[in-house]
């Protein structure tokens, strides 16, 4: 019978910009064509010198001081991320700096977009099922350091960001996080990919037994891969399917929403998405003018902001949903 809601929330970007005027020095592009087909005007990115256990780091303690919760008091670190700096996992070095020092267990969780719609669901089922207290929740990207720059196709969406939510049991009574729809769809990989290198490791098993190509070669991942048209459409369909599945789950439709935030990749999708859920402009959060698609971040970050701008108001029930790579997808009502 226990519940589970949001009780802070916290995001850090990186310092150095790169505008859309920026980019069209780089490559053939301009700022009018970026804005009209994305909305994007400028984005964050890390610098050789940052780092994203660094800059989720400083999202999580925000999240914390909003919280008022102190990192003794945090029993799960779950760090949302398809862009770690160390593949085995990045989030006992957040619970290290942190100073998490109670915290039994941390983890990561690789959902490219969904990352932290699929964490926060994760916290939620620590909490009601696994007697977890608090759980702090971060995502956090940095996928310019996976883009070909030489792209335009694809070097304009994307930005850097981190984000952070407290996750804190309370009674079923008091319980803010009304339902979940998730959804994972592996044939749509190939339409977004972020894969090892193409030379396939060579190491093989001869005809006649013997071991060729030994040892193998040391790999390494090459550059966001995608066909920004089919994963335009998937968004289009799946989002509002998503979110009315969730809102039908929590008892409620549409009109019972304060506010619609989406993953942050492209205008032209929440817009559509917004019309075809029947949510006005002015219930629809939207930041990626600023920073772009910060990935797992993008949804903690605009929800920080929202709260911390005085938008989102204790008690305002808001219909999340993130979307992309895998293909993945899901949505979450959430009352902040
Ligand atoms: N500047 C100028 N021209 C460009 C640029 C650019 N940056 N990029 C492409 N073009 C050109 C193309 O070459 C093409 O020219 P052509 O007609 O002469 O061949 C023309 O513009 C149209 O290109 P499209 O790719 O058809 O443009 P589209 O309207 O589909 O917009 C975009 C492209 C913005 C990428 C869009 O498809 C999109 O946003 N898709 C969703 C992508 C997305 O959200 N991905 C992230 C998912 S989240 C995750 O998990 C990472």
């Amino acid at each position: 019978n226990r519940g589970c809601k949001l009780v802070g929330c916290g995001s850090a970007v990186p310092k150095l910009q790169i505008s859309n005027d920026d980019l069209s020095k780089i490559v053939e592009t301009s700022d009018e064509w970026i804005s009209a087909r994305t909305g994007i005007r400028n984005r964050h990115v890390l610098s050789v010198e940052d780092s994203l256990v660094g800059l989720a780091t400083e999202a999580a303690r925000n999240a914390l001081q909003m919280a008022n919760v102190e990192p003794d008091d945090i029993d799960l670190v779950l760090m949302c991320t398809s862009t770690p700096e160390d593949l085995f996992g990045s989030a006992p070095q957040i619970q290290r700096a942190l100073g998490c020092t109670r915290s039994p267990l941390s983890y990561d969780i690789t959902a490219a977009c969904s990352g932290f719609l699929m964490g926060l669901v994760s916290a939620a089922c620590h909490v009601r099922g696994g007697g977890f207290q608090n759980v702090l929740v971060i995502g956090a990207d940095a996928l310019s350091r996976f883009v070909d720059w030489t792209d335009r196709g694809t070097c304009i969406l994307f930005g850097d960001a981190a984000g952070a939510v407290v996750v804190q049991a309370c009674s079923s009574e008091e319980d803010g996080m009304f339902a979940f729809d998730l959804h994972s769809d592996g044939d749509g990989a190939r339409h977004l990919n972020l894969s090892l290198g193409h030379d396939k490791i060579d190491a093989a098993i001869g005809s006649n037994g013997a071991v060729t190509g030994f040892p193998p070669r040391r790999q390494s991942y090459s550059c966001i891969n995608m066909n920004g048209k089919e994963v335009f459409r998937f968004a289009v369909k799946c989002v509002p399917q998503s979110i009315e599945a969730a809102l039908q789950k929590a008892g409620l439709n549409g009109s019972n929403i304060d506010w619609l935030l989406l993953h942050q990749a492209n205008q032209r999708i929440i817009d559509a998405v917004a019309t075809r859920l029947k949510v006005p402009p002015e219930q629809v959060l939207s930041n990626l003018a600023h920073y772009g698609n910060t990935s797992a971040a993008s949804i903690p970050l605009a929800l920080d902001e929202a709260v911390r701008s005085g938008k989102v108001q204790p008690g305002h029930i808001i219909a999340a949903s993130g979307f992309g790579a895998g293909l993945t997808w899901g949505s979450s009502i959430i009352k902040w």
